[in-house]
């Protein structure tokens, strides 16, 4: 093999760089904060924090040190504590969990042993080490654990504990609200990106029928004015199970949304402020994506529309790995990586637009699609079915393209993610659709 990609320094450099940039995120969000603020518990949908950090290490330990190096357990006594399927995250608060001090003793330990294998890893022989495969992982679990944090510190209440530099206003945007996506088959998922999970796999061919996609996600300013022409308030726009769940629950805007007289509030990580008209609306639920889209005479792209819009090259008929092409995600293609604390205005990043002219496909926020997260012809569960075979089904909705919260490792124009339909605390937005047929 001389592909250089494969070469074993350049892997183990990759791997040895996701993992401590991976790191100095965890860091940064479990010291930003007091200790106390750490063992509690801020929202019943979430761990503590300190959970979220020794289960990192815990999940680290037992992958690489356990599983690729046989090693023996560090402290058995605790897998139970961190396993996520023993314990709902509510219950987590009860557990005899490890102290801050500990919980950082711990991970660091593992993380010690970790680079130390990483020297003398061959990154081949099982598909664990192959192209380091198992480093990779640990580095994007890391990174989700990240980002779970990360919606932890936006549902604590009290004062700021983090900042980041806003992103630059957006160019403007002078080209057409929505694009042709001509109809046609196209390639799905991958079979030859190293680090991709396995519910990414394997690559097949699908057909699309020709469809229209907004250029660039639904902003909080076209959000309002679905809530000021009364969408809230007519059910003709609501499934019968998303009816009845926000008048179940009083719900009539997005989460962290307030109205002060006639302008509309959010709080966003501590601080309060005006609601931005042009910035992509964030915080919604799958029921609100879908209902607007329908008030707006459209529908939420289906998975394989959203793929198909962010990785199909018309020139070439090939599939890229993002939509500005094969070249790994810079800070000029999209808002990724906690960069900043919000995500950018619609029309931004047109360096990562795709061939046919649709931004921020990749980052800023997380886009709902129609689609129930379901298996690919072919899926086979690696390397446990915890990760995503459990979850396979319709009571998952999928989400695309990550956000301003996810880092590139764990995000590529392949990487699915999903949640319930009723979820809004994570940083989920949307664009819509229609058929081409439609008028
Ligand atoms: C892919 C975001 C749905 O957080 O539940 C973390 C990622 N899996 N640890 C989740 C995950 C195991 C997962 N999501
Ligand atoms: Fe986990």
């Amino acid at each position: 093999m001389t592909d250089p990609a494969h070469d074993a320094d350049t892997l183990r450099e990759r791997a040895l760089t996701t993992l401590t940039t991976a790191r100095a995120r965890t860091t940064l969000l479990t010291s930003c904060v007091e200790d106390p603020d750490l063992t509690a518990q801020h929202s019943p949908l979430m761990s503590p924090l300190v959970w979220d950090l020794a289960h990192i290490g815990n999940q680290e330990e037992q992958w690489l040190l356990r599983t690729v190096a046989g090693r023996e357990a560090m402290r058995p006594e605790i897998d139970g504590i961190y396993d996520a399927f023993e314990h709902p995250r509510a219950a987590r608060p009860t557990l005899p969990l490890l102290p801050p001090t500990e919980a950082r003793h711990y991970a660091s330990e593992v993380r010690g042993r970790v680079l130390d294998l990483l020297e003398s890893t061959a990154f081949h022989g099982t598909r664990l080490t192959e192209a380091a495969f198992a480093f990779g992982m640990i580095a994007q679990h890391e990174q989700q654990h990240d980002e779970t944090m990360l919606i932890t510190h936006q549902l604590r209440k009290g004062p700021q504990a983090l900042t980041a530099p806003d992103p630059e206003p957006a160019p403007l945007l002078t080209g057409p609200s929505e694009v042709l996506v001509p109809g046609g088959p196209f390639t799905m998922g991958t079979s030859t990106e190293p680090w991709a999970l396995d519910n990414e796999r394997p690559a097949h061919r699908r057909e699309v029928p020709p469809f229209y996609i907004d250029t660039t996600p639904v902003t909080n300013a076209a959000y309002k004015a679905f809530i000021e022409d009364g969408g809230y308030d007519d059910d003709r726009w609501w499934t019968p199970e998303g009816w009845a769940h926000i008048r179940g629950n009083s719900i009539h805007a997005p989460l962290f949304w307030r109205r002060d007289g006639k302008q509309w509030l959010r709080r966003r990580f501590g601080v309060t402020e005006v609601v931005p008209p042009d910035e992509p609306v964030l915080h919604v639920c799958w029921y609100e994506a879908d209902a607007y889209a329908r008030w707006a005479g459209r529908r939420l792209p289906t998975e394989a529309e959203w793929e198909k819009a962010a990785r199909h090259d018309p020139a070439g008929d090939r599939s890229m790995r993002y939509p500005w092409g094969d070249d790994d995600p810079g800070p000029e293609h999209a808002n990724l990586g906690q960069r900043h604390l919000r995500p950018a205005p619609a029309g931004s990043y047109p360096e990562g637009e795709s061939p046919l002219g649709v931004r921020q496909l990749i980052g800023d926020v997380w886009e709902w699609t129609a689609s129930d997260f379901l298996p690919y012809p072919g899926f086979q569960a690696f390397p446990y079915k915890e990760y995503s075979e459990v979850f396979f089904g319709p009571e998952y909705k999928v989400l695309r393209g990550g956000a301003f919260a996810v880092d590139a490792v764990a995000c590529r124009g392949t990487f699915r993610n999903w949640d319930y339909p009723i979820r809004r605390q994570i940083f989920s937005g949307f664009r819509t659709a229609r058929s081409a047929g439609d008028v």
